[in-house]
């Protein structure tokens, strides 16, 4: 067995960073309940596969979070559009209680009396024929990708072991090993090879780059997995029309359309799911993260029956998919959806939101080279030789000082994604604290950090499978 090393050996330059600020403002040993204590405990006690944001969450309600010490911040993140309802949303959380003093699970091996209710409500909602539900969003990626490969060799024809599946790149769908395989993101991918084979990439966006695949390998084409907004990529929509061109060209060629509307879908973007901007209906819709209104992992696969029943009793499964629990939060995440007519809130405030980051675009023309989005889902691009030595890390430390919770993607990419029930008045204060952080605090960052220092990973960037840069797609 390894012997036990010292804490101090594994503290690495990444998180030490992270947590930095705190660690020096204090010289005695922190409360047991402050949040220094905390992150230093999880640091100590937990896998290093995350570089938070130092902040504690100890209490939320709607878009505001407070830490330990009371103070409140603005959720612009929405635990990446898992929370789109607002945090513990009365109604989800009613739905929550009363069934967990009832019933929590059953496993399938048994009927519960939630779940049906659910696949019912969720189809009808969709317009899909079936549900297979699972937990997390990866597992749901894993799910469709499986239920392509089963579709392509039994109703296309695909011979034995030959099904491939194409991808976008830039694309996130989950960390999994059979979905990093689908990943041109290169932390996700190095060091966890040999990745699965029987995949192939192509540019978001692209539809003329897609009609070549198709046309050159589209027989043993079984799916095109892609996210409508790409979500991780940094908030990066098609060209009008790419939609409709995908459908087109998987009618075209035999080939399931899939879309992961995991993070884009439930709202998010100001339509129920991204694919009704152009009104298309995919073949295979995944969904996740707001599907469990924050409370619970709550995913689920849509398609119609000739796909769905591909799959046979044994074949695939999930102890906690489709339990009576996460069912019923799951009924009432959705009713919260409809009834706040969340889809309409999100493109209104984002309209808002827009306007008044455009404004800021225009007071930081060098500094910001982009603002986009749907509803409210959102990106600022900054110019990374602008911003350089900081990063777009830095304006998110500067930003939670502000009370502003955001996180970065990528090097210079701040994703704007707070719950759709957030007020305009809090976007006003979003906006304003973005606006401090560029023209009060960026200035003194850049003289303060040394370029030596500084982390400058464009070169990483360009991805180890296809040789681009994810953001530089168009
Ligand atoms: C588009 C998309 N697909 C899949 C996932 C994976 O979801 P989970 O983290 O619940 O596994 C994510 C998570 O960010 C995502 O954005």
């Amino acid at each position: 067995m390894a012997s036990k090393k010292p804490i101090q050996c594994l503290v690495g330059g990444a998180l030490r960073r992270a947590t930095n600020m705190a660690t020096l403002a204090h010289t005695t040993a922190p409360s047991p309940h402050s949040s220094q204590h905390l992150i230093d405990l999880e640091y100590q006690r937990s896998a290093h596969n995350y570089h938070p944001v130092p902040v504690v969450f100890s209490q939320a309600k709607g878009s505001s979070i407070w830490d330990p010490e009371g103070k409140r911040y603005i959720d612009f993140l929405s635990a990446y559009s898992a929370v789109n309802q607002g945090h513990s949303h009365p109604k989800i959380m009613k739905a929550m209680v009363e069934q967990a003093e009832k019933l929590t699970l059953s496993s399938r091996a048994f009927y519960n009396d939630r779940f049906p209710v659910f696949a019912e409500r969720l189809t009808s909602m969709f317009g899909y024929d079936m549900v297979l539900p699972m937990n997390t969003g990866a597992e749901g990626v894993e799910t469709a990708l499986k239920l392509t490969r089963k579709w392509g060799y039994l109703k296309k024809g695909i011979p034995r072991d030959e099904a491939i599946i194409v991808s976008c790149c830039g694309c996130f769908h989950g960390r999994t090993l059979a979905v990093i395989s689908m990943s041109c993101d290169n932390e996700a991918t190095r060091g966890f090879g040999p990745l699965l084979p029987g995949h192939l990439k192509v540019d978001f966006g692209d539809s003329a780059a897609l009609e070549k695949l198709f046309k050159e390998k589209g027989d043993r084409i079984a799916g095109f997995l892609f996210e409508p907004i790409q979500g991780e990529a940094g908030v990066v929509i098609p060209p009008d029309g790419y939609l409709k061109s995908v459908r087109d060209l998987c009618s075209k060629y035999n080939i399931l359309m899939i879309a992961d509307e995991i993070q884009s879908g439930l709202a998010r973007s100001g339509r129920v799911l991204a694919c009704d901007w152009e009104n298309v209906r995919p073949d295979v819709v995944i969904l996740g993260k707001a599907l469990g209104g924050g409370m619970l992992p709550v995913s689920a696969v849509l398609a119609d029956k000739d796909v769905m029943l591909c799959i046979q009793p044994g074949e695939h499964g999930s102890t906690f998919g489709g339990n009576p629990l996460a069912s019923a939060v799951a009924i009432a995440s959705l009713d919260v959806i409809r009834d706040e007519k969340l889809a309409e809130r999100s493109a209104k405030l984002g309209e808002e939101l827009r306007e008044q980051l455009l404004k800021i675009q225009k007071q930081f023309p060098d500094l910001i080279k982009e603002v986009r989005g749907r509803g409210l889902f959102n990106a600022v691009e900054l110019n990374s030789k602008a911003l350089f030595p900081a990063t777009a890390y830095d304006v998110c430390l500067k930003l939670k000082e502000r009370g502003i919770l955001a996180k970065p993607t990528h090097e210079s990419i701040i994703r704007l994604t707070p719950p759709l029930s957030i007020s305009s008045d809090e976007l006003k204060e979003g906006s304003k604290a973005l606006q401090d952080v560029l023209e009060l605090d960026l200035p003194k960052i850049k003289k303060e950090k040394k370029p030596a220092t500084a982390s400058s990973h464009t070169a990483s960037n360009v991805c180890d499978r296809c040789g681009r840069n994810p953001c530089d797609s168009f």
